[in-house]
């Protein structure tokens, strides 16, 4: 895969060899990510971050990672705070913010949304989630962090079993990670999920032609011998009312309880976040965040490294980085 000036729109660019640069160049981010230096590599570049519908982690880790390669950010949010909101065509939008910017990170409501703005974009630009499609960065991140929760346990990628949770109809993020998955060897998918929110068709073609093991149930039951429950949310702002997300929400809860009844003492816990802590959903309990399987915080901190290291890949500095080194002259508590 051609990595410079490209854009990243859906996982479906990549391949094991691709997967595995992306992590390489996210590991050299570490010491940048704590602190523990700065570069400056990416001075007097600029993100135009584009976020057309709610996103906290996202959005932000962008931003963070941009910066912490040394370069600017610029920001929308919210459909009604921009000019499309008066009609104007993703293809305008995307030709008059790429004049602004070196590259786009962008989110959308509506599915192939980003793909659509690309096609008028004279930078690249990165899909933080196009509606129910796909989210390709935060995929990479799953992955990225399954892989160092399991070689921890001693296990690796090949003949992971995963366990899928929820929303799987909605979920992008189970979407995109189910086909990263699928590029490995031997992996065992159970796909839990009420009848009416069951993983899509084109996903589990996907699963299936690839040769792997797929178990779909609308039960949680029996000791699953999962090496990952990847724990979502009901998608709320993808149904056609509330009436009818709230016929799903709480379905599946996973306390420390169900948690010991189903799974085993390592299966690491994930969710992409944001969890619903409402009391009607509570999907993911505060009684697990003590766990130390609970990686959901990890996983955040590694959706940074994963996007500096497409920012670095995709403007070409991946092997410039460490000549830009400047001292850090302030106190972080993230050095420790
Ligand atoms: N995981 C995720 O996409 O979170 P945000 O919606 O907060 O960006």
């Amino acid at each position: 895969m051609k990595f410079e000036g490209s854009h990243i729109l859906s996982v479906n660019q990549f391949d094991r060899s691709a997967i595995e640069q992306v992590f390489q160049v996210a590991n050299q981010m570490v010491p940048y990510a704590k602190r523990q230096k700065r570069t400056k590599v990416l001075d007097g570049a600029i993100m135009g971050n584009l976020f057309f519908e709610p996103s906290t982690r996202t959005r932000v880790s962008f931003g963070t990672a941009f910066n912490l390669l040394g370069g600017e950010v610029r920001e929308t949010t919210g459909m009604e705070s921009s000019a499309l909101a008066k009609g104007e065509s993703l293809f305008d939008t995307a030709r008059v913010l790429s004049g602004y910017s070196d590259i786009i990170a962008m989110r959308h409501p509506q599915n192939g949304s980003v793909a659509e703005f690309a096609e008028g974009s004279r930078v690249p630009v990165i899909n933080g989630g196009d509606g129910s499609n796909e989210h390709p960065t935060q995929a990479l991140l799953d992955l990225y962090t399954i892989e160092k929760e399991i070689n921890y346990h001693g296990g690796s990628l090949d003949g992971l079993h995963i366990a899928m949770i929820g929303d799987l109809k909605f979920g992008r993020t189970v979407h995109s990670l189910s086909k990263l998955l699928s590029l490995y060897k031997n992996i065992r998918f159970t796909l839990i999920s009420p009848k009416e929110l069951a993983m899509p068709d084109s996903v589990l073609s996907v699963i299936e032609n690839a040769g792997h093991r797929l178990t779909i149930t609308d039960q949680l039951e029996g000791n699953m011998d999962a090496d990952i429950c990847y724990q979502t949310r009901i998608q709320e702002e993808r149904f056609p009312s509330q009436e009818e997300a709230n016929q799903y929400r709480g379905k599946f809860r996973l306390n420390q309880q169900i948690y010991t009844k189903h799974f085993q003492s390592k299966t690491v816990i994930m969710h992409p976040l944001p969890r619903d802590s409402r009391a009607e959903a509570n999907e993911l309990d505060n009684d697990l965040n003590q766990n130390p399987n609970l990686a959901i915080f990890r996983q955040t901190d590694n959706g940074v490294l994963v996007r500096m290291a497409l920012f670095a890949l995709t403007l070409g500095v991946e092997n410039l980085v460490s000549q830009y080194d400047c001292d850090v002259h302030w106190y972080s508590n993230k050095s420790k």
